[in-house]
């Protein structure tokens, strides 16, 4: 007999087919009654498979009595109720590093179109402007300064990269890093009056909640360019949106938003903005070895074996 397991949303096919191939799945998201669903097979359920967008609340936490682990697609798993796997005794996984470089990647791709103006420059040549003139001049990466909040494994990487580029990093995060080379701020405020590019990339979590404030975004000024690729909730995005309007803040690369896939009217007229719809780890590359690692936790955590990448 196939254990049973609940799927919260889509996955990708070669997800699905490994799921299908060793689980009896049952599909939240396609129930018509999904209270009625849960009722149903709560008391066999014994895992539950995710993406970092559904996560899984409590109430499913809680209408699944036999629940032993819950494997998230994403390093961020912030849609999961982490409180809830813990007093339920859930085992948690996630797919952390096999993410890393093609987050880095497309970060510094962010900073480089906004920096030398790549979708702009873009549309002067499909405009049929460049007969008219050339473009004008932009600004470089080379030689500026960048701070980047939360040097955890993806930060460390795009540090990595932005030294490619001869950039000055410095960082912020909850604890000073003494092995790594590069600057600790201890406090945002001062990192972000320091740099010319903040770059935002440490987990969402109540404690990061509107950590890139008012203030930390007027520090960072008219001059400054924030880089946003972790989650929506930590910026202050009201104020974001003003501050770009009025040119309090000289310009942004957004990857996340407050409210997926909702993004502010007010941006998308915006020069001074790139965006981009959360393509951190939207590689083909790196999305079949996050699916494969949701697959392989499951495994591991069935065969009786070690989980590989748990969180709780
Ligand atoms: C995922 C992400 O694509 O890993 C994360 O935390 O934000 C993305 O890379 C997303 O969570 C999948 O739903």
């Amino acid at each position: 007999m196939k254990p049973e397991i609940l799927q919260m949303g889509p996955m990708m096919a070669h997800v699905e087919a490994a799921l299908d191939a060793a689980y009896r799945v049952h599909r939240y998201w396609e129930a018509d009654d999904r209270a009625a669903l849960l009722a149903g097979i709560g008391a066999r359920v014994r895992a539950v498979a995710t993406g970092g967008h559904e996560g899984c609340p409590r109430a499913v936490i809680e209408a699944l009595p036999k629940l032993e682990m819950i494997s998230s697609f994403g390093v961020g798993y912030d849609a999961v109720d982490v409180a809830a796997c813990r007093e339920h005794a859930v085992r948690l996984t996630n797919t952390p590093d096999v993410l890393n470089d093609a987050v880095a990647e497309i970060t510094l791709g962010l900073m480089i179109a906004l920096c030398r103006r790549i979708p702009q420059a873009d549309m002067h040549v499909r405009t049929g402007r460049w007969p008219e003139g050339g473009y004008p001049l932009t600004g470089e990466l080379t030689g500026a300064r960048v701070g980047i909040l939360g040097l955890g494994r993806i930060g460390k990487e795009i540090a990595r990269r932005c030294q490619a580029f001869k950039m000055r990093v410095a960082y912020h995060g909850r604890s000073e890093q003494p092995h790594e080379p590069y600057e600790y701020y201890a406090d945002l405020v001062s990192l972000a009056g320091d740099v010319d590019w903040l770059v935002v990339i440490a987990p969402g979590t109540p404690q990061t909640r509107g950590i890139v404030s008012r203030r930390v975004l007027g520090a960072l000024g008219p001059k400054g360019c924030l880089v946003s690729m972790a989650r929506g909730s930590l910026i202050d995005q009201p104020a974001l949106v003003e501050m770009l309007q009025s040119g309090a803040l000289g310009g942004a690369a957004l990857d996340v938003f407050e409210d997926e896939p909702r993004v502010p009217e007010a941006l998308l007229g915006l020069d001074n903005v790139v965006l981009s719809p959360h393509q951190g780890s939207a590689t083909v590359k790196t999305r079949t070895a996050m699916g494969d690692l949701v697959v392989a936790n499951l495994a591991e955590h069935f065969a009786g074996r070690p989980l590989l990448t748990p969180v709780a």
